[in-house]
């Protein structure tokens, strides 16, 4: 081996022991800047390293590449609204597919072996399913698309279908290089398989979609880190891929619900059970608000999307620490699918300092919840609806929730009777011990602290 391939071998097994410690420095919120700054620096390396290599005969397309993608990522990514960061990375997710399909493409031109050939078919369907399944969930998140299950009748057949002629069109490339029209087969057939695996998947599962997706995108990276013969794609993909199924795993028993059953079973699309619904909405003003809580001995927040929408991460701490000021014991309950991204509540609660030790996992602040005086639902509706737990017709049934009606009162901040992204009513919003406290999450809290001080 020449001493610069040796180099550059060497630079690859550097940003790859990167990779792996980065990803363990993820793990803890502490340590998370660190464990994104050492990856981004671990992909500097993998780049430099990759454009040194021997392979590459001219630069400008790369250049031309480079500047194009750069500019619109980072004109994109300075735009971005905060609540738009979960369908930016259901896009990001789609582009890496898209770039694994157009690599595998490129690398036809090699005149490939029978591995390289599996290796290329791989990274093409693969990569083509993520972005067009990604494009989907981007549609479902941002609510450009409806968040609900699409089901008709025959689309386990229609999808069943789709598999079969994937596989069909991809043994016979593999078999037939020469015949390009298998290979267009497959990737018509795989995008179109896309879209139809997606859309058949409801609202409150979208959780699991995103996370698998990611993990598609790494599975199509990896397999064109085998067509080019590339180690650290190989080595990165693997690592994505990986770290997607543990979080969808982990998102399947958020929901109680086994990756199957959110796959094939059109959860989210059974009739709404609002008809069920009994008791009366009970609105309370800030100031009635005020004097329950100046009250209260123990207090629990629940945040959810609304949180994010209202950015009213700051003022919620501002008062958590008037109310522990006051003698109350504040804990903040984080359900695992709260908000629309996996950590997005540790995320702003985080940004606003509020201690770790005081975010309870949703497994341990349910047995407190009977000594809670009052549970303040910031901007949060589904992850809080008792019929997940109470009502066998509910499209949502059997999601795990935070018990919030069990405390003694409830408060429910949000600006309306809206349904969150499920589309489900919620009987909790009806409740004896309910109080509704409407308007804009931020603006209610921040009047909420004028009065405390
Ligand atoms: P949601 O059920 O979506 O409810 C959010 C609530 O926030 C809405 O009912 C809305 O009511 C309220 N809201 C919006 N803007 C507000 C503002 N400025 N001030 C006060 N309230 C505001 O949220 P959740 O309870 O966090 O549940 C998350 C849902 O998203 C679940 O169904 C979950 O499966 C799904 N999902 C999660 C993820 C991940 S990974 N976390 C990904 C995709 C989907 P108003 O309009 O009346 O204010």
């Amino acid at each position: 081996m020449a001493s610069s391939e040796l180099a550059i071998q060497l630079a690859y097994v550097v940003a790859a022991a990167m990779f792996i410690y980065g990803l363990k420095l993820l793990g803890s919120a502490d340590s998370a800047r660190r464990g994104n700054m050492l990856s981004a620096i671990a992909m500097l390396l993998a780049i430099v390293s990759a454009l040194l290599d021997q392979g590459i005969v001219e630069y400008q397309w790369i250049l031309l590449g480079f500047v194009i993608g750069g500019a619109t990522g980072g004109l994109v990514a300075r735009q971005v609204k905060m609540t738009a960061i979960p369908e930016m990375v259901a896009l990001f997710n789609g582009f890496g597919g898209l770039a694994s399909l157009l690599v595998g493409t490129a690398a036809l031109s090699t005149n490939p072996s029978t591995f390289t050939l599996v290796s290329i078919v791989l990274s093409i369907l693969i990569g083509g399913l993520t972005f067009t399944g990604s494009l989907i969930a981007y549609g479902k998140l941002s609510e450009t698309l409806s968040s609900g299950a699409v089901i008709f009748r025959g689309q386990q057949i229609v999808n069943s279908l789709l598999v079969l002629g994937i596989f069909a069109s991809a043994t016979m490339f593999c078999l037939e290089p020469g015949n390009i029209q298998w290979l267009f087969l497959v990737v018509t057939l795989s995008l179109l398989f896309g879209v139809m695996a997606v859309i058949p998947i409801g609202g409150a599962d979208m959780p699991v979609v995103i996370s698998l997706l990611n993990s598609y995108s790494g599975l199509a990276a990896c397999a064109a880190g085998f067509a080019i013969n590339n180690n650290i794609l190989i080595v990165a993909g693997s690592l994505v891929g990986a770290s997607g199924i543990i979080l969808t795993q982990i998102m399947c028993k958020a929901m109680n619900r086994s990756l199957r059953n959110v796959l094939f079973s059109g959860f989210g699309s059974a009739s709404d059970s609002s008809s069920e619904i009994e008791g009366e909405i009970k609105p309370i003003s800030v100031e009635d608000g005020y004097y329950v809580l100046e009250a209260a001995s123990n207090v629990a927040i629940i945040p959810g999307y609304g949180m994010a929408v209202a950015q009213a991460q700051h003022v919620v701490k501002e008062l958590s620490e008037l109310l522990e000021k006051n003698g109350a014991e504040v804990n903040f309950g984080i359900h695992p699918v709260a908000g629309r991204m996996p950590g997005h509540m540790n995320v702003l609660l985080a940004e606003a300092d509020v201690p770790y030790d005081q975010l309870l996992e949703m497994d341990d602040i349910n047995p407190r919840m009977e000594t809670v005086d009052v549970a303040i639902v910031i901007g949060a509706n589904d992850v809080v609806n008792p019929a997940a737990r109470d009502m066998e017709s509910s499209p949502i049934y059997g999601m795990p929730i935070i018990n919030v009606d069990q405390a003694r009162t409830v408060f429910v901040l949000k600006r309306s009777m809206a349904s969150g992204f499920a589309g489900i009513e919620n009987p909790l919003f009806y409740k004896e011990n309910t109080r509704m406290l409407f308007g804009d999450a931020k603006e209610s809290i921040a009047r909420l602290v004028r009065e405390f001080s």
